[in-house]
């Protein structure tokens, strides 16, 4: 059976999860009024995942005999002015949730949880993808610059961007 103090560490990833989720709605909301519905879409799909994140540390507590505690989701305090201000703040932010993850694994170890390590070292490898993919956005819009016609070919590419189920349940 899981620890209370685990229990409750986990769920409040599921509350920044969840924060997460609500970020990139905010986001895409921004880049679809301003034009840009392929980044609308990445940051849609962005949002999806960080739902299945959060659920999917939900269940693990429940899974482990843990009871999940809740709490409000604090609403995003956060301006943006260009779509090179939403990737470095997207950026900003995944830093953040590494750091998150980083500390649940720490805890875990210290607790000699090591369902919990091994549950949390799966956020842990995502934390890699989730940073360098951000990062490589960020990357592409800061060599694009003002060019309107450039910017417009990262809006199609990432409109290609489709939402995959990061646990698909298995069959039995
Ligand atoms: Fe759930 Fe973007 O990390």
């Amino acid at each position: 059976m899981i620890k209370e103090n685990i229990a409750k560490a986990l769920s409040d990833q599921v509350n920044a999860e969840y924060y997460s989720a609500y970020l990139y709605l905010i986001m895409s909301s921004y880049a679809d009024r301003a034009g840009f519905k392929g980044i609308a879409n990445w940051l849609f799909i962005q949002a999806q995942e960080e739902m299945a994140h959060g659920t999917h540390i939900y269940q693990h507590i429940l899974e482990r005999g843990g009871v999940p505690v809740f709490a409000d989701i604090k609403k995003p305090e956060i301006a943006l002015d260009s779509i090179q201000d939403v990737f470095k703040k997207v950026v900003a932010h995944e830093e953040y949730v590494t750091s998150l993850i980083n500390n649940i694994a720490t805890m875990a170890l210290k607790e000699n949880d090591h369902a919990s390590y091994n549950f949390i070292m799966w956020y842990v490898n995502e934390q890699i993808e989730e940073e360098a993919s951000a990062n490589e956005i960020l990357n592409k819009i800061s060599f694009i610059g003002d060019n309107l016609s450039l910017l417009y070919n990262l809006d199609l590419e990432l409109s290609a961007r489709v939402f995959t189920d990061p646990f698909p349940a298995v069959a039995d």
